[in-house]
């Protein structure tokens, strides 16, 4: 047994809707308090919250954002955070952000809420899925790497923390690959 199937039967996996708002911030905004390579721009405590609601509604407008959660005990433990481009070029090139609580790490919850990421581009259509990830974060790149992402770049002394400039490698997983004259194909599962 794989530590994702271990947190599929502990954790409850699912698409967030508007009612996890709170909780998703909470969970996030306390995240980037914790930890130094995450980081989190807290939202406007009252225009933050209906813009995140409104995002998670059955009728999402183009680019809104979408959030897997992970649910332990009725408490909101982890997150993904899918936020496509409103413009049409670009959608279909996924942003992620991931987080999981501290207390519930290294049990499988990050590896599956990518496994459900993955599910959720297959059905929709989604090009490519990445994000920025520090250097020196080495959970979050095994992590990654795990899911099947690689490094495609590094944005040398992109982040500020305190007086120290850290590295950004870019990573990227293809989903679903669309070029001119070829049918669309879906990347087949990493090894
Ligand atoms: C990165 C993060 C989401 C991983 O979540 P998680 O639920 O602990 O991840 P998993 O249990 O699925 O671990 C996946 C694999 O990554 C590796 N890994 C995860 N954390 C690790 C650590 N602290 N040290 C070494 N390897 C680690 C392991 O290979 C692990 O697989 P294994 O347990 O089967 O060996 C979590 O550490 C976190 O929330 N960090 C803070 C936020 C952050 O940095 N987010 C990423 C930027 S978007």
């Amino acid at each position: 047994m794989g530590a994702g199937d271990t947190a599929d039967t502990r954790y409850v996996f699912r698409m967030a809707a508007a009612e996890d708002a709170a909780g998703i911030i909470e969970l996030q905004e306390r995240l980037g308090r914790e930890e130094d390579f995450l980081l989190v721009t807290p939202l406007d405590p009252v225009t933050g919250a209906l813009l995140l609601m409104a995002s998670l509604g059955p009728s999402e407008p183009p680019g809104a954002s979408r959030v897997i959660v992970a649910e332990g005990d009725g408490e909101i433990v982890g997150l993904v955070l899918c936020r496509d481009h409103q413009h049409p070029s670009l959608s279909g090139m996924v942003h992620l952000a991931l987080c999981v609580d501290r207390d519930h790490r290294r049990r499988g919850v990050g590896t599956s809420l990518l496994r459900r990421v993955l599910e959720w581009a297959r059905e929709n259509g989604v090009r490519r899925l990445q994000l920025a990830v520090f250097a020196a974060n080495h959970a979050a790149l095994a992590t990654y790497r795990k899911a099947g992402f690689e490094i495609e770049g590094t944005l040398r002394d992109a982040a500020v923390i305190g007086e120290t400039a850290h590295d950004l490698h870019i990573l990227a997983r293809l989903v679903v690959r669309r070029h001119p004259g070829v049918s669309s194909q879906t990347i087949p599962e990493a090894p």
